[in-house]
């Protein structure tokens, strides 16, 4: 048994990570400050895990939670474009500031290794396809600069300090207990809650735009191998499915989910939006061994069946 520590833990992503790791028999601690995350989301945990509430932005009062810790899955940030394009030094604090202080409070832990959510924001719109990591990254948005600056402060730690520090760059995740009602949520989330409360779903621009929509059973697969894995310290790895889909392609999806015939609603397209993204995944491959475990329409399916529970039940999310 490991001792794991996930900042960002009451998530939607860092609730998945929690309940694997409990499930394998693991010790957890979580450190969240519920800013977007929930306590709800770690209700249903099996096995002992700790949950502390704190601060990333704040170091000493931090630092406690890192003695005997093994291996650091920093997941807290504010996740959004818009938020960090809205308050660019808010977000810069936490995703700047607080990763250095997670990156320093494991290093005077002397902690295995740090795995960090890493985003394919990075990219831009860069219009070579698929994305590899090798490609020039060009951030476009407040945010996709915060989680570039923290790889390159992982990659720091692990060449000056030896602390083993691995970089994920998250494609579009999506799977249950992402927040529908956040007004940052991720396009499926939107879409599957628009089909479960009879609305109508709106696509920005003409819906041709495409994305590797990767289920979070991928990516919780790919942070625990990135845990443990020889080759991956000090590195950047794509986490995605190697595949995209189209907007229009996914509400074709949703109909036969759904048996339904709707049609959305066409807006005008989102400022800043890039046109494609899909992940090269031969790295994660080579380096951690990974293989999605779960392909985009068998992942939008199961989490159409959760969030349809979770409406039937008089709940959000
Ligand atoms: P989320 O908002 O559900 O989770 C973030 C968690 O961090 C929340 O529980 C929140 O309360 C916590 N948090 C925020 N600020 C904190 C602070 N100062 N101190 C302590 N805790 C704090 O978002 P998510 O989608 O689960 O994203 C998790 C990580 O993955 C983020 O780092 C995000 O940038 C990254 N990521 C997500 C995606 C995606 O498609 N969802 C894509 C690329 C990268
Ligand atoms: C997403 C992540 C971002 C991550 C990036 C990595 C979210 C909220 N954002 O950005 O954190 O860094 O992937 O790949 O998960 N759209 C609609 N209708 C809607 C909402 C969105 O048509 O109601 C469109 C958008 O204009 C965009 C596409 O759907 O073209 C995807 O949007 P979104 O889910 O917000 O994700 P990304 O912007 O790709």
């Amino acid at each position: 048994m490991a001792t794991y520590l996930v900042t960002g833990g009451a998530g939607f992503i860092g609730s998945h990570v929690v309940h694997t790791l409990a499930e394998r028999g693991e010790s957890v601690r979580v450190l969240d400050n519920f800013s977007t995350g929930f306590r709800a989301n770690l209700a249903a945990v099996i096995g002992p895990i700790a949950i502390h509430e704190g601060d990333i932005c704040d170091l000493e009062s931090i630092k406690p939670h890192f003695e005997g810790v093994e291996y650091v899955i920093h997941l807290a940030a504010l996740p959004s474009v818009a938020r960090s394009v809205a308050d660019p030094i808010e977000s810069n604090a936490i995703n700047i500031n607080g990763t250095l202080n997670v990156l320093m409070a494991a290093r005077d832990a002397r902690v295995k290794r740090v795995v960090f959510a890493a985003s394919a924001a990075a990219y831009g719109d860069n219009p070579v396809l698929p994305r590899t990591e090798s490609l020039l990254p060009n951030p476009l948005s407040p945010y996709a600069l915060q989680k570039l600056a923290g790889e390159y402060y992982c990659q720091v730690f692990t060449h000056v300090f030896g602390l083993e520090a691995v970089a994920l760059r998250f494609f579009n995740i999506f799977g249950p207990r992402q927040n529908p009602d956040s007004p940052y949520t991720g396009v499926l989330s939107k879409f599957i809650t628009a089909y479960l409360r009879g609305n109508i779903p709106v696509v920005f621009g003409d819906g041709e735009q495409s994305r590797d929509f990767t289920h979070v059973d991928n990516v919780v697969d790919a942070t625990l191998r990135a845990c443990t894995s020889a080759k991956a310290a000090g590195r950047v790895i794509n986490v995605g499915t190697g595949e995209s889909y189209t907007l229009n392609q996914t509400i074709a999806l949703l109909n036969s989910i759904f048996g339904r015939g709707v049609k959305p609603q066409y807006g005008p397209p989102r400022p800043g939006d890039a046109r494609h993204s899909r992940a090269d995944i031969t790295l994660a491959r080579q380096l951690l061994g990974y293989e999605p475990v779960r392909n985009y329409p068998e992942g939008l399916r199961l989490t159409v069946e959760w969030y349809s529970a979770r409406v039937a039940g008089g709940k959000a999310h």
